[in-house]
């Protein structure tokens, strides 16, 4: 495994719609490269690596897997196939950043996160607002404290696609629903901002599908510390993250798990409002400090870590008890 090169050649496993971004962001990082694109359709892959400049396209996911040259692979199929495209690029040595939700429940991540440390390679969930700039500051300021402590908070995610059932956000058979897909941004939130919840209380709509249309999450913690979270497919939110703090509010601006500006209110009405400047679609964060894990030569991310991954998913998996929602 040439780790300790510079330069890192990606793989790129199911070239869709965020595939796109990605790769964007990749032509704007210093020594990383797009090696690789693979299809399950050889024209696509080809068109794909062509336009965001690769050098080879396969028109199967194994090809990419057994290419000695790629050496790390970016996952970004449904949730679905997740769990078995990781272990399979992990089995064949690849170091895999994987799109969330990293698997469908609790036990599946288990076996992916037990996959990587078996096979002794880099695994890492492509949450990306964790590596956002906004959302450092905003841990950070947290941390250090000026606000004194969180008292509440509320996030939520909502948009409406026009309604397919073979659709990804709408089939249940691959990973749909409002939860998985954007509920796993206000979860995100709370778990970063406040920790694992003593309580959880949840409901939700459905579509026809099975999938869930729209969920609303009650995470409540000591002290009678709440989150108010939600995620819906149903209409277009305002997607911001407020938080109560003792002694002023912070907001995160939709959308607020993109790169977005965050406003501070002390108590006394003084307003901060800061802007971060981002020139990228925002995913060139994650994946720079992917570059370094993978030169380093370390098998975790110290911020977006395995334990958070499974604590992620195991909160979710909380909720989808709650709603009476289960993916077979
Ligand atoms: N981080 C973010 O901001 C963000 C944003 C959007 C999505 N995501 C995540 O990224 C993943 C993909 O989302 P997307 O919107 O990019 O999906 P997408 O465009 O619908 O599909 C991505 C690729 O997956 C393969 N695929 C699609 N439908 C399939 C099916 N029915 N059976 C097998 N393979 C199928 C296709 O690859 P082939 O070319 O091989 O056919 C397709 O190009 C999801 O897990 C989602 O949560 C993350």
């Amino acid at each position: 495994m040439p780790l300790n090169k510079k330069n890192i050649n990606w793989g790129i496993l199911a070239p869709g719609h965020i595939a796109k971004k990605f790769a964007k962001d990749l032509l704007t990082i210093e020594n990383a490269e797009l090696y690789s694109v693979a299809s399950r359709t050889l024209e696509k892959a080809e068109a794909f690596k062509n336009e965001y400049k690769g050098k080879v396209a396969y028109g199967s996911y194994e090809d990419l897997m057994k290419d000695p040259n790629v050496d790390a692979i970016y996952i970004a199929n449904p949730h679905a196939f997740h769990k078995e495209y990781t272990i399979a690029c992990l089995q064949h040595k690849k170091a895999v950043m994987c799109e969330k939700p990293l698997a469908l429940n609790g036990e599946d991540v288990d076996l992916m996160l037990q996959t990587a440390k078996k096979e002794n390679v880099l695994l890492m969930e492509a949450l990306w607002t964790y590596f956002l700039p906004h959302y450092q500051f905003l841990l950070n300021f947290l941390k250090e404290g000026s606000f004194g402590k969180v008292t509440s908070m509320e996030a939520d995610f909502g948009f409406q696609p026009v309604f397919d059932e073979k659709s990804r956000l709408f089939n249940k058979k691959l990973g749909g629903g409002s939860l998985l897909d954007i509920g796993i941004y206000p979860i995100f939130a709370a778990l970063t901002i406040l920790g694992k919840p003593e309580k959880i209380k949840a409901s939700a709509t459905f579509f026809e599908t099975g999938a869930d249309s729209s969920c609303k999450m009650l995470f409540e913690y000591p002290n009678n510390v709440k989150a108010e979270l939600s995620s819906t497919l149903l209409e277009k939110t305002p997607t911001e993250a407020v938080i109560q703090c003792e002694k002023g509010t912070i907001k995160l601006h939709t959308q607020f798990h993109k790169p977005t500006k965050i406003t501070f209110t002390d108590n006394n009405g003084n307003q901060t409002y800061k802007d971060f400047g981002v020139t990228t679609e925002g995913y060139s964060f994650e994946t720079i400090h992917f570059n370094e894990l993978l030169r380093e030569n370390k098998k975790e991310s110290p911020i977006m870590t395995h334990d958070f991954s499974r604590l992620l998913m195991q909160t979710m998996d909380k909720v989808k008890e709650q709603i009476g929602l289960q993916y077979s």
